[in-house]
């Protein structure tokens, strides 16, 4: 299996930031988790190397008091996904703990600007804001990111962050477009991948059955999958790739 030479030793953290509520954070935290976990855990089966079985492959770290990622997941009940419910006091010794155990961490915070979203993006490898395509979504993705600029100075090196568009509509590619434009002027850059408004990303946060799960061949798993892979990317991890035909497949291996 390829290693990259590059790569840092800990594990990587991803923080799903916004001032606003209800624009997607936990239905974002809660696909990466679900698929990365999937995913990683094909790619260590075959290197005894990566393979530590008592171990997490992701620590999703609940920053938000609602819990709502951590009664998710619960209901999914992945071996692979550790759950800590933490709080801007304790995030700091719970990502460090999370880092030395897990290959990949996800931190889903509260819809406003606090002390945890400061120090969950000042630690972060890369900052999602998610936004909704309209104008008050765009003026609170600014916010989020003058946030992360903060986090930045503070820790004295640059954050990478993204913007992800979500629940735009599967077929008005217009009204994205024209909203995509938006957030471009507002110097605001944008994941190309956009997680799009489907019932089975509703439904997955109350039955705990993630989109490879309900349907692997369906739209909603190509579109986690695709976000997968560009997130992957940008954070320069090793990922089995999962084509559209592949999913099922991949999903046995993973149950095997
Ligand atoms: N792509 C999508 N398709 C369909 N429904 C979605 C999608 N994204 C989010 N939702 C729904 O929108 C609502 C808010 O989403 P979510 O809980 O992920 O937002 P949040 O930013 O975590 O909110 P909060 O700030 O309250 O924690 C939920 O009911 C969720 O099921
Ligand atoms: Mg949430």
């Amino acid at each position: 299996m390829q290693t990259n030479p590059n790569a840092p030793e800990r594990a990587p953290i991803i923080s799903l930031a916004s001032t606003k509520g209800g624009v997607g954070k936990t239905t974002l935290a809660y696909v990466l988790a679900t698929a990365l976990a999937r995913r990683l855990a094909v790619r260590d089966a075959g290197d005894p190397e990566l393979r530590h079985p008592d171990r997490p492959v992701i620590v999703c770290i609940d920053a938000d008091p609602n819990r709502t990622l951590s009664e998710a997941l619960r209901l999914t009940g992945m071996p692979e996904i550790r759950i800590t419910e933490s709080d801007g006091e304790r995030l700091l010794p719970d990502l460090r703990m999370a880092q030395s155990e897990a290959r990949i961490v996800i931190i889903d915070l509260e819809g406003s600007a606090n002390q945890a979203m400061l120090y969950a993006a000042g630690k972060s490898d890369l900052v999602l804001v998610p936004a909704q395509p309209s104008r008050f979504d765009v003026v609170e993705a600014v916010k989020t990111v003058g946030v992360v600029r903060q986090a930045a100075d503070l820790v004295g090196r640059d954050i990478l962050y993204r913007v992800v568009l979500s629940r735009t509509p599967v077929l008005r590619q217009r009204v994205a477009d024209h909203s995509r434009s938006q957030f471009h002027k507002a110097g605001l850059p944008l994941l190309g991948v956009e997680l799009v408004q489907r019932t089975a990303f509703q439904a997955m946060t109350y039955t705990g059955e993630p989109p490879f799960r309900q349907d692997p061949a369906g739209g909603a798993a190509a579109n986690v999958e695709a976000l997968v892979d560009e997130v992957g990317g940008l954070l320069d991890l090793t990922l089995p790739p999962v084509g559209a035909g592949e999913g099922r497949a991949v999903a046995e291996a993973a149950e095997a």
